[in-house]
């Protein structure tokens, strides 16, 4: 290896080979795209969710079909200590080990208005599936990594992990509190080899997302709206943020190309998190 140079090549056109991956929620929106990227990127993929016939017929279009040798699929609620338990067992035994896992399933909970409206038991569901969703994820990820001195975690977060006003109290409060579950699993697992990362995106359209525009918002066309209405409000323009996008953050995290990378929260947000956007100092 030369003095600047590592194994890890940003050129190699596979940048998971070799690698075996779980996602959790990966039968639709955002995990579909990170299941699909990531088997182009030669990765054997575990898809485990609570959608079954999604989840199937996914792995059946990445020619799944009977024998599975690269994808798999398994039910799996995040919320169920012993489903996240059995889906990484389930991975590692099929195909040998497990290298990346991706905690993506979330939810938002309702769009509601007034705080005094806000159904409790709503709330601590958003937390259960995406706070300790992903805390079980890291888990149970950390139990068949550790042994092996090596393994990369990613968690899907938000814009909402670091700023309020994008959706629910629940779901901000989740994706503040998966950024901070992040930092501390990354401090703990550091000495294991095991780097501990999540992803931010604005908004993205998804079976999420899309009920969250505003009333004004929705016409016909509801993907048309959305990109309009979203694209309106983003700091970077010119550029549709699309699931792929996203997935394309999480396999940087995933792959060797990240190699010292960890703690971060990387935002894929064209600079929304960054910007005032009140003042307009660069507007005539
Ligand atoms: N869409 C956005 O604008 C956006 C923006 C920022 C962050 N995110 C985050 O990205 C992640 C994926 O969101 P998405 O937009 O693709 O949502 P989505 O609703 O399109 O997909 C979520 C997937 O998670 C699965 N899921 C839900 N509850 C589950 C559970 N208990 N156990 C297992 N699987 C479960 C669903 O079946 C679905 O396949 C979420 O964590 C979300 O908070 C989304």
């Amino acid at each position: 290896m030369s003095a600047v140079g590592s194994s890890a090549s940003s050129s190699s056109a596979k940048r998971l080979e070799g690698k075996v991956a779980l996602v959790t929620g990966g039968a639709t929106g955002i995990g579909e795209a990170i299941v699909r990227l990531f088997r182009e990127h030669g990765a054997k993929v575990c898809v485990a969710d609570i959608q079954d016939e999604a989840g199937q017929q996914l792995i059946n279009s990445l020619g799944g079909g009977d024998n599975h040798q690269n994808v798999m699929f398994v039910h799996c609620d995040v919320t169920s200590e012993d489903d996240v338990s059995r889906a990484v067992d389930a991975a590692a035994e099929r195909f040998g080990a497990l290298d990346v896992m991706v905690n993506n399933a979330g939810i938002t909970g309702d769009k509601v208005t007034d705080i005094r409206n806000v159904d409790f038991a709503e709330v601590r569901k958003v937390f259960d599936i995406n706070v300790h969703g992903a805390f079980l994820g890291m888990k149970h990820a950390a139990r068949v990594m550790i042994p092996r001195k090596k393994g990369s975690i990613v968690s899907l977060a938000s814009v909402a992990s670091v700023i309020a006003g994008m959706g629910p109290h629940g779901y901000t409060a989740s994706k503040h509190a998966v950024a901070g579950l992040t930092k501390s699993v990354a401090a703990e697992l550091g000495r294991h080899g095991v780097r501990v990362n999540c992803v931010s995106p604005y908004a993205v359209p998804t079976a999420l997302s899309m009920p969250h525009l505003p009333q004004g918002a929705r016409a016909d066309d509801a993907l048309k709206d959305f990109l309009a209405f979203i694209g309106g409000e983003a700091n970077l323009k010119g550029v549709d943020l699309m699931p792929k996008d996203v997935a394309e953050a999480v396999l940087y995290l995933a792959s060797d190309e990240a190699r010292y990378v960890s703690a971060l929260n990387l935002m894929v947000d064209g600079g929304f998190t960054s910007v005032n956007h009140n003042l307009r100092p660069f507007e005539d």
